[in-house]
């Protein structure tokens, strides 16, 4: 006789699993993901190279981690600005990778019936962590043409701040700003960022700064959270440093809500090569900042091509750019695929549908790129 299989919670069983096409893609130039395209600091690699054997023997250590993000982003050696006021080690979450920090976030703040309210289209793991909690989600669009971000509906909504706000509906829990917004670029200010922490005390207004550096503006120099504890900024080492395939995020808050973020997560969640290769590439702030230039130079000259040829695109901040090709974006994305380069399709995708994004690397990566998709699509 066969037994029924155990159910999960209410929120588990109508859950689809977060899936993204990762398999099968190196070899490739991958525009697909906005990863570092040339990979990390060749400290890093020599860093993890020289880990005894004996150490993978041994549970993680995360001693003077935190104390080294702290260092890094208050020295930055890049010109901009770093932090306005100092951090604390104990102001800085780990986690296992920005995803686990999101998951941690919605795990330890969302409830049942509770609402995210957040921009749509953004980040697409956001939702599932809402979903597994049980809570609503409010997504507000951007604006359009050029997909603005939608500052006023956000006021509204976050409740009491705007006409169209309904007094007796409870706080949102939860805010998130993707800034810059992927896969729109969408930039926002941090006074307008700093001005909704402040006015709405009982949400927990969660930053995900994850593609700043490539053009974005950091909330951190005029954060205080002293006085917005229920601000969060959410940074990474994937896109920048290039240790995406390692997993190491941080959350960068008030100590009392990193405390309990970090309640959720597992004493060891953060395996021991992460924690190497995040020291080497802290470290080495100015191999980060080269290719950070790099990909802004890149991302340059493909504009002007795109400009040159009157290719429909639209650019803003982060290392990724939407492209609309007049042919259907499958059939050009199968294309690209055949002729070795990776971007994503972003069919179904609100006010996106019918554009790729196509994350920016090296300017002979993009070059690559433009060669191939200028033989794909009639643009010459
Ligand atoms: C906006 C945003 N946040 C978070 C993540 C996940 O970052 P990590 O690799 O640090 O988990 C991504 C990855 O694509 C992202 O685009």
């Amino acid at each position: 006789m066969e037994w029924p299989d155990p159910q999960a919670r209410l929120e588990v069983e109508s859950l689809q699993a977060y899936s993204a096409p990762l398999e099968g893609r190196r070899g490739l130039l991958r525009l697909d993901f906005n990863e570092n395209t040339v990979g990390p600091s060749p400290k890093v690699v020599a860093a993890i190279r020289a880990i005894p054997a004996a150490h993978f023997a041994i549970y993680p250590e995360y001693d003077g981690l935190r104390e080294a993000v702290v260092a890094n982003l208050s020295d930055r050696s890049d010109g901009r600005p770093g932090l306005g006021r100092p951090l604390l080690p104990g102001q800085i979450g780990l986690f296992n990778g920005v995803d686990a920090a999101i998951h941690a976030v919605f795990h330890a703040y969302g409830d049942r019936g509770e609402r995210l309210l957040t921009t749509s289209p953004t980040f697409g793991y956001y939702t599932p962590c809402a979903l597994m909690q049980g809570m609503e989600i409010e997504a507000i669009p951007y604006g359009e043409p050029d997909f603005a971000f939608p500052l006023e509906a956000i006021r509204a909504a976050l409740g009491g701040l705007g006409d169209a706000a309904d007094p007796s509906a409870p706080p949102p829990r939860i805010l998130l700003i993707c800034n810059p917004n992927n896969p729109t670029g969408t930039r926002l200010a941090p006074e307008p960022i700093l001005e909704l922490a402040a006015a709405a005390p009982q949400t927990l207004v969660v930053v995900d700064e994850l593609y700043e550096a490539f053009g974005g503006d950091s909330v951190l120099p005029r954060a205080d959270f002293a006085s917005t504890p229920n601000l969060l900024v959410l940074r990474s080492l994937a896109k920048t440093a290039g240790l995406a395939g390692l997993r190491i995020g941080f959350a960068v808050g008030a100590a009392a809500v990193v405390d309990r973020i970090s309640r959720v997560t597992g004493p060891y969640d953060i395996n021991s090569v992460a924690v190497i290769a995040a020291h080497a590439a802290l470290a080495d702030q100015a191999y980060t900042d080269a290719y950070v230039a790099e990909v802004r130079r890149a991302r340059g000259w493909l504009v002007e091509q795109l400009q040159r040829f009157g290719v429909r695109h639209h650019v803003a901040g982060g290392n990724y750019l939407l492209i609309w090709p007049q042919r259907p974006p499958a059939e050009v994305e199968a294309e690209l695929r055949a002729a070795g380069i990776l971007v994503r399709s972003m069919a179904g995708k609100p006010l996106i549908d019918g554009s790729l994004r196509v994350s920016l690397g090296t300017s002979e990566q993009m070059q690559q790129f433009w060669r191939a998709y200028a033989a794909i699509e009639p643009v010459l």
